[in-house]
């Protein structure tokens, strides 16, 4: 089953600092280091490592180019990853010494792609194919209009959260998958048992992937619910760990495992990508999660 995945190329520029930034402040950090980042690509390149067929399309600029080599080195199909005039996205990323992240993006490319060029990505793909999307993109509405005319299949992850997700046709979701302050937005529930209930009654043909930090995740649909807790690890950096649990599950998922596998994978995962610094960079290979 191919899945493709309609998302932003980062350049993440990385600082180390003792705390995150205070207003007003000036902060040397303790290190620098330039990765490869967005949270489409981390997703493509988690997917391929789990073993799924992935395409990625996209858009980078020049000086983007090592984004695309390192999508392609891990077996990511890059012909829908254009190349245009405008710079790549980047990110700003601090990282304290607990591993926690603080995170500025600007779309550059990302913000460039338009509804038509949506609409020529998705023409060739066959009906019941999965599409991923994230939050980091312009033009997202393209996306549902095109994959529901197509009868493909999407998967929502909802990061970063924005207003315009409300104004998104919803229904057509197949999978979700967010985290607490996503689900707030949508729901208005704080509790987890609550915003999963919510998620039900607002998407009933729709299953949710809550994830939980430390707490694990909890997958629902009205069938089933399952719980994943956490897998322990020395915390280097969070960075990634959301991004490698969706491309992890995804994988395991569009192969028709069972949900629980998909889940355990998924979380094995996570834990080794936060025991490494960087996002993209720290995502294992599928037989170092086998191993776990
Ligand atoms: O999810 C992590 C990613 O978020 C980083 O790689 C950064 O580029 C931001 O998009």
């Amino acid at each position: 089953m191919r899945i493709t995945n309609i998302g932003s190329c980062c350049i993440d520029h990385v600082y180390s600092v003792p705390h995150f930034v205070m207003p007003g402040e000036t902060l040397t950090s303790t290190s620098y280091a330039i990765h490869p980042g967005g949270k489409g690509l981390n997703q493509s390149l988690a997917l391929a490592k789990a073993g799924a067929e992935v395409h990625h399309a996209g858009m980078i600029g020049q000086d983007g180019i090592w984004l695309k080599e390192r999508l392609e080195k891990f077996g990511v199909n890059t012909q829908c990853l254009e190349v245009v005039n405008a710079p790549t996205g980047h990110a700003s990323i601090q990282i304290n010494p607990e591993g926690e992240n603080a995170i500025v993006i600007t779309g550059g490319a990302n913000r460039q792609i338009e509804a038509r060029d949506i609409q020529g990505w998705l023409a060739h793909i066959e009906p019941d194919n999965y599409v991923l999307i994230q939050n980091e993109i312009s033009n997202l509405d393209a996306v549902f209009e095109a994959s529901a005319a197509a009868k493909q299949r999407l998967i929502f992850n909802t990061a970063p959260m924005g207003s315009n997700v409300m104004d998104l046709p919803l229904e057509q979701v197949e999978l979700f998958i967010l985290n607490e302050i996503e689900a707030h937005a949508i729901t208005g529930e704080n509790d987890p048992k609550h915003i999963l209930a919510a998620m039900i009654e607002l998407y009933p043909a729709a299953s949710t992937i809550l994830t939980l930090g430390a707490a694990g995740a909890i997958f629902k649909n009205r069938q089933e619910e399952l719980h994943q807790s956490a897998i322990e690890a020395e915390v280097i950096d969070t960075t990634g760990a959301g991004d490698t649990f969706t491309g992890f599950f995804l994988a395991h998922y569009a192969s028709k495992r069972p949900i629980a596998e998909c889940l355990s994978m998924a979380a094995k995962a996570a834990s080794i990508c936060v025991a490494r610094p960087g996002a993209a960079t720290s995502i294992p290979d599928l037989s170092e999660v086998m191993k776990l």
